[in-house]
């Protein structure tokens, strides 16, 4: 395919040729997702069961949507649904939707007060400012809390999946979650590209 716009930058041309070419975005389109990232969750929901059961979910970071819309797609019988992040998110029946920054204190604690949830899931992605330790440290935050939010609001025998980047050293955190949950693991699913440093850490069954 050539894209033939003179305006575009060659980086701008390549990235457009990838995303036109791109059999999730296509189904997307053809699934009316918001956002290709839904086939990551319905790899996750496949292959983890998660929803199995599940009433009450929490999305974190979850603009566009398309999470939470696969979530209104799956759960049987849900009782809440909770979508949060920093940008605006478009109304979807079903989702309470929350914007903020999950990471302060005042949404923390705020979150406490709707738990618990069957399942927590972050699809966050912190916005980079191109230097690699501060990004890493940013995205550490990020899941760190995230985790912290799935210990203190999760029900026994609750799951947490979160994104995390494999540009550092996860193993503090990987340590926890094996404390916490009776299976730990990582997941990279074939609709996340294989250039992103992005993978899933899968956390089954909460302990207690
Ligand atoms: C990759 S996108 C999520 C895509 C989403 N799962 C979907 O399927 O549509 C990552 C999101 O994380 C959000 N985000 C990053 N840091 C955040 C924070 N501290 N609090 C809330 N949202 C945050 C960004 O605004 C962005 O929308």
């Amino acid at each position: 395919m050539k894209i033939k716009n003179k305006n575009l930058s060659d980086k701008s041309k390549k990235w457009l040729k990838r995303h036109l070419s791109d059999k999730y975005v296509k189904l997307s389109k053809d699934n009316s997702y918001r956002s290709r990232a839904a086939f990551k969750l319905i790899e996750i929901i496949d292959k983890y069961k998660v929803l199995k059961s599940a009433q009450s979910v929490i999305d974190l970071g979850a603009a566009p949507g398309s999470w939470s819309e696969v979530l209104v797609e799956r759960i049987k019988s849900p009782k809440k649904i909770i979508a949060i992040d920093l940008l605006h998110l478009d109304p979807l029946p079903g989702v309470e939707i929350i914007q903020g920054d999950f990471t302060s204190t005042k949404f923390e604690t705020y979150i406490e007060t709707l738990s618990p949830f069957d399942l927590v899931i972050s699809d966050i992605s912190p916005n980079l400012s191109g230097n690699k330790t501060a990004d890493f440290l940013r995205m550490q935050e990020s899941i760190e809390v995230a985790m912290d939010i799935s210990l203190k609001s999760l029900s026994k025998g609750g799951h947490f999946v979160a994104k995390y980047f494999r540009t550092g050293d996860m193993s503090h955190l990987i340590t926890l979650a094996k404390r916490n949950f009776s299976k730990v693991s990582s997941f990279k699913p074939d609709s996340s590209r294989k250039e992103s440093s992005e993978i899933y850490l899968i956390c089954l069954n909460k302990k207690n």
